[in-house]
């Protein structure tokens, strides 16, 4: 049986001293288990009867596409700032490490929407609030949240009260 946490490297003060960087590379780079970290997402999706994916940048795309693809349903980038070329909706936050926006078309999402944001990873929370922000300015419902990995040391999930988290693995 694959256990995905064979597929996770710890890197000690990267980017910066202090932090252990979760390295989802190998993960990605093996078909058999990107394939079962999507398999396990898509199950997660079809309970929750999604209709649509948002992926922030730049991981969560990486974790949003398969998925999308494998239900055949659309995919929709929440883009980090001036990359997306028509009006946008805009969240800024604060990173385990640094500042950051996130923006979305305002057209991306129609009301009424069933939302999964996806995401490789679960840290402070602060990524997943401005996307929820985003899909909720714009009239979706968030019904799922699906991370790869869940920093629990940070306790993002209790900023995430109220939404359904899946998480794959914990650190
Ligand atoms: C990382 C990661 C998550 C976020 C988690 O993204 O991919 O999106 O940080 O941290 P948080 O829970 O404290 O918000 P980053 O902003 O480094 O961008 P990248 O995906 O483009 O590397
Ligand atoms: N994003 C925010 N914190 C992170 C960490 N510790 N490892 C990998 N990605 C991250």
């Amino acid at each position: 049986m694959l256990d995905l946490h064979d597929y996770i490297e710890s890197i000690p003060d990267f980017p910066e001293q202090g932090i252990v960087f979760r390295d989802i590379t190998p993960l990605l780079a093996d078909g058999d288990a990107y394939r079962e970290a999507t398999r396990q997402i898509v199950a997660y999706a079809k309970e929750r009867q999604v209709n649509v994916i948002v992926g922030p940048e730049s991981r969560g795309f990486l974790v949003g596409a398969p998925v999308a693809n494998e239900l055949g349903l659309g995919l929709i980038p929440a883009r980090k700032p001036g990359k997306l070329p028509r009006e946008v909706v805009s969240e800024s936050y604060a990173l385990e490490y640094g500042t950051a926006s996130l923006e979305m078309h305002v057209d991306a999402i129609k009301p009424g929407d069933k939302v999964l944001i996806t995401d490789d990873l679960l840290a402070t929370g602060g990524t997943i609030e401005a996307t929820i922000k985003l899909v909720e300015a714009l009239g979706g419902e968030v019904v799922g949240l699906a991370f790869l990995i869940e920093l629990s040391e940070l306790h993002g999930r209790d900023r995430l009260a109220g939404y359904d988290i899946l998480t794959l693995l914990e650190y």
